[in-house]
């Protein structure tokens, strides 16, 4: 067991029948945490966001059948195939008997053993997109900014909810639900420090086309930003958080984490075992 237990939020309504789960890194053991979220829109057809770490299966999976039955949830989305995302796919999809897993051709291929769900129920949705939800109709659409290309996100109409997959992601100095609860610069840089990180081709980006896939993105108009490493963005922030994104490339930023840090980390790890 880890000697840094995490503390668990609860998941938070950001939007009628729309639920994030909360999960993070870093409590204990670095200077900031990063959320680590997924997401339940319990509609007519209750669809689950993306799947978190295999590590918090447990927490997860009492999350989300907290807000809905397994034998209710009719979709699963999986924004792409990183491990913070697909970490809980396969378990998630053996204990929802009625669900069908959105993904992509990319991502079939990419994942291949490691997708435990045969094919008759996955359904390929691509960039642009949409899939029925009964009550809604949501429509796939890449994030200004991602680190995978089978990147897609996820707008429901009727919400007004974007989920954003990696975008608008940004680092906790302390545990936080909505971008409102951090200092307002603190979030502006740790949105420009993520963005670039997990993007590093922004060097190669042409800034011309780059707005225009943000334009694209926001001319969705959402009301509420949510993501898998950010805090839930809510009314006069998604412009804010908008403006941020078109002009990530040109900040400065702090260098990637190195040894220095992983030294750090072990020693507080080995201290913290030790108390
Ligand atoms: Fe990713
Ligand atoms: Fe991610």
């Amino acid at each position: 067991m880890s000697p840094f237990p995490k503390t668990h939020q609860a998941p938070t309504q950001i939007a009628p029948d729309t639920f994030v789960i909360h999960d993070h890194t870093g409590e204990g053991h670095a200077p900031v945490m990063v959320p680590i979220n997924s997401m339940v829109i319990r509609g007519e057809q209750p669809v689950v966001v993306d799947t978190g770490f295999a590590d918090n299966e447990d927490q997860f999976l009492t999350d989300v059948f907290g807000l809905v039955e397994p034998e209710d949830i009719r979709w699963v989305f999986v924004s792409h195939d990183d491990v913070d995302h697909t970490g809980n796919v396969n378990v998630l999809m053996d204990a929802a008997p009625n669900a069908t897993l959105i993904i992509n051709w990319f991502m079939f291929e990419r994942m291949g053993t490691t997708l435990g769900v045969p094919p008759h129920r996955t359904r390929w949705v691509g960039d642009g997109e949409t899939f029925s939800a009964g009550d809604r109709e949501l429509v796939a659409i890449r994030p200004p900014v991602y680190d995978s290309p089978t990147t897609r996100g996820l707008f429901d109409p009727t919400t007004g909810v974007y989920w954003a997959s990696d975008s608008f992601a940004s680092p906790m100095p302390e545990l936080v639900t909505t971008a409102d609860q951090l200092d307002p610069d603190v979030w502006r840089d740790g949105m420009d420090m993520f963005h670039q990180y997990v993007s590093p081709w922004f060097t190669m980006l042409d800034d011309t086309r780059y707005q225009r896939s943000v334009d694209r993105v926001e001319a969705l108009g959402a009301t509420t930003l949510a993501g898998c490493h950010a805090p839930t963005v809510h009314g006069a922030l998604v412009p804010a958080a908008f403006a941020q994104i078109r002009g990530f490339a040109d900040a400065v930023v702090p260098d990637l984490p190195g040894q220095d840090t992983l030294d750090e980390i072990v020693a507080a790890m080995s201290a913290g075992a030790a108390a």
